[in-house]
């Protein structure tokens, strides 16, 4: 039996590798793709995630349905610096969208899909957290509905990738995540870059890929952001965030994670987007998030590489 998901994404170069790990591994039932706004504008993200279902070939089969244009009570804030004026590191520009985002909102689309699946879907969360908010606002009863949500996002024991403390994510909406981690939910994981920063993606894993139209896509829309990993952190390569997430609900045994309380910080100057975990249990409040500490760096590249190759 396959997999039950939805994937929400704000299309990005690694929301992109992590749609094409998650639709070639041939393990997951991709109910739909919302999208949202994040790294670029809601309207680009849905662009570049029908560009990637037309790069796999599926784009007559799995749906995309667009969700919020802006953060719940902020302003947008892209990632042009990271993921290219269009969010694919300039690959694809010249591929025209041949079938567009399916009618309907996002939210209302998670929420019949767990209503109709109850107990069954699994949500891959790799963007900034709005859509789902809104779903748990709008029926809270899908906290209780959903197999398990995971979700890319947050630094417990480093540091930001956007400001000092708040991974971007958690930045762009912290207002959405914090109603997400408060929500309930009995199986959240929490895929941070703790964890996605040993996912590495070099030139070596590229070549290893071969040469077919997905590896090339892979190669070229990572060349700059390789460049800019290597400017601030020393290293050539493209750090697999979201893929790793995708990665976690294909084979849990990927990582390995432990119960805390995790909330997010909403009203700092500093620190607003900051995931805050209780290690010590200090607030004295119940664990709700399984968080991520380690990862088994080596398998999962096997696994991108393997899956992405066939
Ligand atoms: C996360 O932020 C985005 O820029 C990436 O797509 C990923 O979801 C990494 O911090
Ligand atoms: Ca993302």
């Amino acid at each position: 039996m396959k997999k039950k998901v939805i994937l929400d994404v704000d299309t990005g170069i690694d929301d992109a590798l992590g749609i094409l790990l998650a639709v070639r591994s041939g393990e997951m039932d991709v109910l739909g793709i919302t999208t949202v706004n994040g790294n670029v504008s809601l309207e680009q993200a849905t662009k570049n995630t029908c560009k990637i279902l037309q790069l796999l070939e599926k784009e007559h089969e799995i749906r995309v349905i667009q969700g919020a244009n802006k953060p719940l009570m902020r302003p947008t804030f892209f990632e042009h610096r990271v993921h290219g004026k269009d969010g694919l590191g300039g690959a694809l520009l010249d591929m025209p969208v041949h079938v567009e985002a399916a009618d309907g909102h996002a939210v209302d689309f998670i929420v019949e899909q767990v209503k109709q699946h109850a107990g069954e879907v699994t949500l891959v969360m790799t963007a900034p957290l709005t859509n789902l908010a809104l779903a748990v606002m709008k029926y809270p009863e899908l906290v209780h509905q959903v197999k398990e949500v995971i979700v890319m996002g947050g630094v417990v024991q480093g540091f930001g990738n956007v400001t000092p403390t708040a991974e971007f994510n958690m930045y762009v909406d912290p207002e959405a995540a914090k109603i997400v981690f408060q929500a309930g939910f009995p199986d959240l994981t929490l895929v941070g870059l703790d964890v996605t920063r040993k996912a590495l993606l070099t030139d070596d894993h590229i070549r290893a890929l071969g040469d077919s139209p997905i590896a090339r896509y892979v190669k070229e829309s990572t060349a700059e952001y390789m460049e800019r990993y290597y400017e601030r952190n020393g290293v050539r390569a493209c750090a697999l965030h979201d893929p790793l997430a995708v990665g976690v609900a294909l084979n849990k045994q990927l990582v390995t994670t432990r119960k805390y309380y995790v909330d997010v910080e909403t009203k700092s100057e500093l620190c607003d987007g900051q995931t805050v975990c209780d290690f010590q249990n200090r607030l004295s409040k119940a664990a709700n998030v399984h968080v991520c500490t380690e990862v088994a760096a080596d398998e999962f590249l096997e696994l991108f590489i393997r899956t992405l190759r066939a």
